[in-house]
């Protein structure tokens, strides 16, 4: 009696111990989406001013960007990915993109030149992906004429400095594997890692997936790595059964097995589409309300 009644007590501190964590990591996630600018503090990062560019860099939530600029982001997304979209498995739906270019958590940034007309631009959001807070690059977009001139890689760099000092584990975002510039672009000059969320490392649908999801962590994540806490298995919730049975504690994640119903909500730069409601599942579940 004695021993089943600590193992209970056992149980229930470890349920108050993931609650606090993942009020953490929600914590985290909400005061990064209240700064007002979370480049104010590196304004070396506002110019970019190399390889014959000379342009302006804001960072800004949707609603605080100047008129016409969501409308010119979404054409330029159109004009860039319309194509590839139509390659995959999701196709191209103009309403969805633009309502995941307009939806209130996103943030950007907007590239511009003297004459204050945009020629690039990042959409970013920070949340949580699988129990940890993550900042998700949603589009990186430049207008074909700054492309190879070292300014994608300063928006991403820029994503990495946001990313680590608003304290996210890992900056994420989904490329398609059939755009191969890009794909070269974030794996071999930028040093991205398969996401272990990825479809080809989850087994949810192998190498039938147009995409793969990729991540590079920031030094709390390479922090948290190294001391061994998998955040994953520490903040997944625990079903019922699990919380009250005795038997050993399973996750309720995805069976590797069980293969993943078709897309259900247009991905960004593809990202979103998580491909799996289980996966969507948890989501929902360790999901905080920021913004
Ligand atoms: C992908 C993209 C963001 C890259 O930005 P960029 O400013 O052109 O890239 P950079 O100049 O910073 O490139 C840095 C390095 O990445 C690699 N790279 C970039 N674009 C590449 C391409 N098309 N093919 C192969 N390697 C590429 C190169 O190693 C490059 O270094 P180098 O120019 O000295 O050889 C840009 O090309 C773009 O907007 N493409 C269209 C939209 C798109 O596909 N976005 C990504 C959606 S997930």
């Amino acid at each position: 009696m004695g021993r089943k009644s600590n193992k209970a007590k056992g149980k229930k501190q470890k349920r108050l111990e993931e609650r606090a964590a993942m009020d953490a990591v929600c914590a985290r996630v909400e005061s990064a989406n209240k700064l007002d600018d979370p480049l104010a503090a590196f304004p070396v990062f506002k110019k970019y001013d190399r390889n014959g560019l000379n342009l302006a860099i804001e960072c800004q939530r949707v609603s605080m960007l100047k008129p016409g600029t969501v409308d010119w982001a979404y054409e330029l997304t159109r004009a860039n990915m319309q194509t590839l979209y139509e390659q995959s498995e999701w196709g191209w739906k103009d309403r969805e993109k633009r309502d995941e270019m307009t939806d209130e958590r996103a943030w950007y940034l907007t590239v511009r030149d003297a004459d204050s007309s945009p020629l690039a631009f990042s959409h970013f959001r920070f949340d949580v992906e699988c129990g940890e807070e993550v900042l998700y690059c949603y589009e990186v977009q430049l207008e074909s004429r700054v492309r190879r001139k070292g300014l994608g890689k300063f928006l991403i760099q820029i994503l990495q400095l946001i990313a680590n000092s608003t304290q996210m584990k890992k900056v994420m975002l989904t490329v398609f594997k059939h755009n191969h510039g890009a794909y070269q672009f974030f794996r071999e000059a930028l040093q991205f890692e398969i996401d272990e969320m990825s479809p080809s490392m989850s087994g949810c649908c192998g190498d039938d997936c147009s995409y793969e999801i990729l991540s590079r962590k920031t030094k709390h994540g390479e922090a948290q790595h190294s001391h061994g806490g998998g955040a994953l298995r520490g903040l997944l919730p625990l079903r019922e059964e699990e919380e009250e049975g005795e038997g050993a504690i399973h996750l309720s994640q995805p069976s590797p097995s069980s293969p993943p119903p078709p897309p259900s909500i247009q991905p960004h730069c593809l990202c979103q589409n998580r491909n799996s409601e289980e996966i969507q599942g948890w989501e929902r579940d360790s999901r905080c309300t920021a913004v």
